[in-house]
């Protein structure tokens, strides 16, 4: 039985008060026995702060990036060991934000898998396609030559240790939500793809959904058979609407 995961992605946002008035919100609201885990990831700046006021509530705190370097001088950037070090236990990598406004290639994305699981950390993989691809129906093909790249670069095994994360990218702070049998049929082929690769994992790795996740739409994605929870932009900076798409997924 997979759990469901919730995880808000703060992107570039917030200031201290903003950021303490949002995670007592979601403090406050959070149910411990749900059936869902919940995740924050803060910008870097604010990532001591999630983790001084989250202490001992069993919500998690993580990276939204990580450097493909291990260590040394490479200034601005911040290792997956740093995080390691101060707690962290998930990065995202490969954002469709930072592989477009960033130029991050495939092989870059891969890197950066490799050095969060090297650290002990849980790499959630974004893949995803955008309006253009989808349009001309190669949407499954993108994704999986997405996901081909860093399976070559961390090897069939390691896959298990990853949670995956599809967000077309024409869904995502476009309030234009995939259809929930459109998200579902990505799933299922990414599912699919992670049982060629390693059939054991298949059925134990989350994948979730990202693209204007909102109160009102959880539902329906979640009650997808391949859909285990969210990675979640806009409304995840409402404690209200973040904390409703966690009991929704629990
Ligand atoms: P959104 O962002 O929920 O605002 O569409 C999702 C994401 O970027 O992960």
């Amino acid at each position: 039985m997979r759990r469901s995961l919730v995880i808000g992605n703060w992107k570039m946002h917030g200031s201290c008060e903003q950021l303490n008035t949002l995670l007592s919100g979601i403090k406050t609201g959070f149910a411990d026995n749900a059936g869902a885990d919940l995740v924050v990831c803060p910008a870097f700046a604010y990532l001591t702060l999630a983790s001084d006021s989250l202490k001992g509530t069993g919500i998690a705190w993580a990276a939204q990036n990580v450097s493909e370097h291990e260590m040394g001088a490479y200034t601005g950037e911040v290792s997956a060991e740093m995080l390691a070090d101060v707690g962290c236990s998930y990065v995202i990598v490969g954002h469709s934000e930072r592989r477009a406004l960033f130029a991050e290639s495939d092989q870059q994305i891969a890197n950066k898998v490799g050095r969060v699981l090297a650290a002990g950390m849980v790499p959630v993989l974004c893949v995803g396609e955008t309006l253009e691809q989808r349009d001309s129906g190669s949407a499954l093909d993108v994704v999986a030559d997405q996901l081909a790249v860093v399976m070559a670069a961390i090897g069939s095994e390691a896959i298990d240790q990853l949670v995956l994360a599809y967000e077309p990218v024409w869904a995502i702070g476009t309030g234009r939500t995939a259809s929930p049998e459109q998200a579902q049929e990505v799933h299922a082929f990414l599912r699919a793809k992670v049982a060629g690769i390693n059939p054991d994992a298949a059925e134990n790795i989350q994948i979730l959904y990202g693209g204007s996740v909102k109160p009102d739409n959880a539902g329906e994605l979640f009650g997808q058979p391949d859909i285990d929870g969210a990675l979640v932009g806009g409304a995840s900076l409402v404690a209200d609407d973040f904390i409703a798409i966690g009991k929704v997924a629990g």
